[in-house]
């Protein structure tokens, strides 16, 4: 009888459940693995959300999520507390997706106990410590010890290579978010009410251009943010708009957009998007602004021009396919360049172009048959 390799996947927010639980599947569905599931809770309400529509049933919730934690405090507990779960489970690889804290201490726990890491979304470098920050560094700790390195594009790979990194750990297996977009327009197309809750804001902007939004980075907070909301204020004087704004649980990113943007009749301040309906949203959308990581591998896999309100990004890739476009926190320069989207055809055509550098839906099949052989 061959004996099934223990898997523990590890993770805490929204993001890395939406780019992990295509993985999680397919370890569930694989004979070759004994797989479980450890979330740190760093993020509550919009983590079980992605939780409860993928069915993903986890082994162990360690509840860390505090209201405005700082990322000391945050660190401190998953490290001490992901360290008991894999003294209880001592499982054969630790996968962990991304950079958050969460990602950061799984790893550093696992390394303490000479257990394999498994990093998924491998090799993504902004060149800059405070650009996203701080995610930045936590990619770059976990990239310097991981034993496999599920790099999505070549981009990703090669920036392994110039930090010396071995090649033979190195795997270009495309990102799960592609995986996971295909997953949610299936059920979406089989269960159409699971994408539906968007109908009244669809009519009440019916005659309008959508522009899809969200914000949330660390490194924006005080005046970046303040910038943002600027910025989408001038935008919603245009009465050819609405902005749907599902707005981060930060109590830091909530303050200042409630703030600045409660009360506009066609901004509409709306809480956290389950997957399917943030995919909707997606879908109806003339154009994206964000700051998100994972909302620039999407809009472009679907040709939606998105305005990245960042002054880095570590993936250039849509960038280089002409679908996003860098705009910083300027808010002269996001009014500038969202009214050029609306306002002129040629440069609205040319980033609206279906681009995917980002894999092929196929991504976590790949990393299980590494994870199988490695
Ligand atoms: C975290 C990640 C960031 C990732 C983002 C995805 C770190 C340092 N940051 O940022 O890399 O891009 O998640 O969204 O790992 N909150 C809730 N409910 C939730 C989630 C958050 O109330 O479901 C509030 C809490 O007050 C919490 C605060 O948001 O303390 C901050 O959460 P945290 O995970 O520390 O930071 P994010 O800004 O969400
Ligand atoms: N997302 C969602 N609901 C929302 C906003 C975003 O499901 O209301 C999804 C989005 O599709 C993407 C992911 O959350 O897959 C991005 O998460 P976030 O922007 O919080 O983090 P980042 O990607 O910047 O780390």
């Amino acid at each position: 009888m061959t004996v099934r390799r223990k898997i523990l996947t590890v993770f805490g927010t929204r993001p890395e459940a939406i780019k992990l639980f295509p993985l999680i599947h397919a370890l569930a569905d694989d004979t070759r693995f004994e797989s479980r599931v450890c979330i740190s809770a760093q993020h509550r309400e919009m983590l079980d959300q992605v939780l409860d529509i993928a069915e993903v049933v986890p082994d162990h919730d360690l509840d860390l999520m505090t209201p405005g934690q700082t990322l000391d405090s945050l660190t401190a507990r998953a490290l001490v507390e992901i360290g008991k779960v894999l003294d209880d489970e001592r499982p054969d690889w630790v996968v962990v997706q991304g950079d958050t804290t969460t990602v950061m201490a799984g790893a550093i726990a696992a390394y303490y106990r000479k257990i394999p890491v498994c990093h998924v979304e491998a090799g993504l470098r902004s060149g800059d410590i405070h650009h996203p920050w701080p995610e930045e560094v936590n990619r770059r700790i976990v990239g310097s010890f991981a034993a496999l390195h599920c790099a999505p594009t070549d981009t990703a790979r090669n920036a392994l290579l110039r930090e010396n990194v071995d090649p033979a750990t190195v795997h270009v297996t495309g990102n799960t978010v592609i995986d996971a977009l295909h997953w949610v327009a299936k059920r979406v197309e089989c269960v159409p009410e699971l994408a539906s809750g968007l109908a009244d804001l669809e009519a009440r902007f019916a005659n309008k251009r959508i522009i899809g939004m969200t914000s949330h980075r660390r490194e924006n907070f005080g005046d970046g943010m303040q910038n943002i909301a600027n910025a989408v204020k001038c935008i919603a004087s245009r009465n050819d708009i609405a902005v749907i704004f599902p707005v981060h649980l930060n109590p830091n990113v909530r303050a200042v957009m409630n703030e600045q943007l409660a009360g506009l009749d066609n901004v509409a301040l709306i809480e956290p998007l389950d997957y399917p309906h943030f995919a909707r949203l997606l879908d109806i959308s003339y154009l994206m602004l964000t700051d998100s990581g994972g909302v620039q591998e999407e809009a472009p896999a679907l040709g939606k021009p998105v305005l990245v309100m960042r002054e880095t990004t570590e993936r250039p890739e849509g960038v280089e396919a002409g679908t996003a476009m860098l705009v910083g926190t300027d808010a002269d320069a996001i009014v500038h360049e969202t009214n050029r989207l609306l306002d002129d055809e040629a440069a609205y055509a040319a980033m609206a172009r279906a681009h995917n550098p980002f894999g092929d839906g196929r991504s976590a099949t790949r990393i299980a048959d590494l994870l199988a052989s490695a």
